[in-house]
């Protein structure tokens, strides 16, 4: 099935070519007039409506048996000479959303989570070593990047349980320990908000200068803590907390604190539109030392004059794999671009495939194809979402060799000698299905016959381990 921006593209030129409208191709393809907006907001098609839709412009084209253009005189109706074909409607595809987030999000069935499944995530991040190998990653461009007065400028753009971002945070003091940090970072789930201040308390008392900002605004928001809408900026949570004290015990002390003010507001609810969680109302939290505001003053944000300019903006697995190039694009990627300051680095980092992982998941669904999209679809997709903007940007897909890297599965000395534990197998079919993303209501039927406990086992015994590869990206902003 190729990418939908191919598909996408293949509709956009068959409608220029025929003068129609994309509704009336949508209408008259599957009988569905909002498919093509629904298909650039990610949704994914059937492989059966994705048939329909290349019958549809290969056996209706001009010449055999066209549909009459809609400005081709007559009713002006559209008459498909194919009509015979025109399908039934057939039942909604399932949705797939392009992460946690409202705004790379397509619509979809109501209240569908799968992909912020937290047993599977905490699973995941506690037994491979990805977030220290991807904060590693990330780390390497701290010697790239030129940050000017008054502070080194970071966002993550979804923290998660906030590893890669404290990992990074050490990587920083020790490159540059007398700059004031301004550390920014955007995550919707309460749950996550909470794992990742946990591990703020040491980074505080290693590097005083550090101004914490957290928000669960959308991505075209968050870096520069903007809210569009004007009802939801009227509700807007400013809470600025200014640490007492001198040490990692009474900052603790301090952040834990906050649960209640946490609890009442970083309150997520199902969008309408597309079922998936989205802010009750927006909330920034900015958390600084006391002994430090003075330092500090032009670092600490105001409500009202705030600024994004980032020196390093790190979007590590930060969209569904599967939504297309130009939907990762416009929605996370080219807002997170436009965040960058001059000599401001931006790391893009998702899964790559063709790992002993994709074996795991191959095994099980032979046709099954979760890295539609690589580095180089979306590098283009963000030159066009950003037009004449991205010549002040560049590009960097580097070579394979370069881009792609491996993360394993920890497991003990001796594990997978004789017969493999029951945790290890779970382990690696966990990190196997998170990593791919397969949806919970796939896993019912391969776990119920335990087909997956031995292509897990044979995996792991083949490769001696379970690993899989990332591929990461640059895109920077030109120094002024
Ligand atoms: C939790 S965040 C990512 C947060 C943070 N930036 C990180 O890297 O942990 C966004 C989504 O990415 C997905 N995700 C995280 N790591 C992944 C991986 N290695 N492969 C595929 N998807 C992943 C999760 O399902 C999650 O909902």
């Amino acid at each position: 099935m190729p990418g939908h921006t191919d598909l996408l593209s293949q509709i956009a030129s068959y409608c220029r070519r025929h003068d129609m409208a994309e509704s009336t191709f949508g209408r008259l393809a599957v009988n569905d007039g909002k498919l093509v907006s629904r298909l650039r907001d990610g949704k994914s098609v059937t492989l059966n409506t994705l048939d329909r839709l290349q019958a549809f412009m290969t056996d209706g084209a001009p010449g055999r048996a066209a549909p009459t253009p809609v400005n081709a005189g007559g009713s002006g109706a559209p008459v498909p000479a194919t009509s015979a074909r025109r399908p039934a409607p057939e039942p909604a595809p399932r949705p797939n959303n392009g992460s946690n987030n409202e705004q790379n999000n397509a619509g979809g069935e109501k209240n569908f989570r799968f992909f912020d499944n937290r047993q599977k995530y905490l699973m995941f991040v506690n037994t491979c070593s990805e977030k220290w190998v991807v904060a590693n990653r990330v780390a390497m461009e701290l010697a790239h990047i030129h940050p000017t007065p008054p502070a080194v400028r970071v966002f993550d753009a979804g923290l998660g349980d906030g590893t890669v971002l404290t990992r990074l945070m050490r990587a920083m003091h020790a490159r540059f320990p007398t700059m004031p940090h301004y550390i920014s970072g955007k995550e919707i789930s309460l749950e996550d908000i909470r794992l990742a201040l946990e591990k703020m308390p040491d980074r505080f008392n290693e590097h005083p200068a550090t101004v914490l900002v957290l928000t669960n605004m959308y991505y075209s928001e968050a870096p520069w803590l903007r809210v569009r809408s004007p009802a939801a900026a009227a509700s807007l949570v400013w809470h600025e907390v200014a640490l007492e004290g001198t040490s990692s015990f009474s900052f603790e002390e301090q952040i834990t604190e906050l649960q209640p003010f946490l609890a009442e507001h970083w309150q997520a609810k199902a969008s309408e539109k597309t079922g998936n969680p989205i802010y009750e109302r927006p909330v920034v939290l900015v958390v600084y030392r006391r002994d430090h505001r003075f330092l500090l003053d032009s670092v600490i944000p105001k409500p009202g004059s705030t600024h994004a300019d980032f020196d390093l903006v790190i979007a590590s697995q930060p969209y569904r794999l599967r939504v297309p190039a130009a939907f990762k694009a416009e929605k996370v990627v080219a807002p997170l671009a436009r965040a960058l300051a001059p000599g401001g680095r931006l790391v893009g980092i998702h899964s790559h495939g063709n790992d002993p992982g994709l074996e795991i998941v191959r095994d099980v669904w032979p046709n099954e194809q979760p890295y539609v999209t690589n580095r180089h679809d979306i590098l283009r997709a963000v030159k066009d979402a950003l037009g004449s903007a991205h010549r002040e940007l560049k590009f960097n897909a580097y070579s394979d060799a370069r881009s792609i890297f491996r993360y394993d599965m920890h497991t003990l000395p001796n594990e997978l000698a004789g017969a493999i534990g029951t945790s290890t197998l779970f382990a690696a079919w966990n990190a196997a299905i998170y990593v791919a993303q397969i949806e919970d209501e796939r896993l019912s039927d391969v776990v119920k016959d335990g087909r997956y406990i031995d292509a897990t086992a044979g995996v792991l015994r083949k490769h001696g381990g379970l690993w899989f590869n990332d591929e990461t990206y640059v895109i920077s902003r030109k120094q002024g």
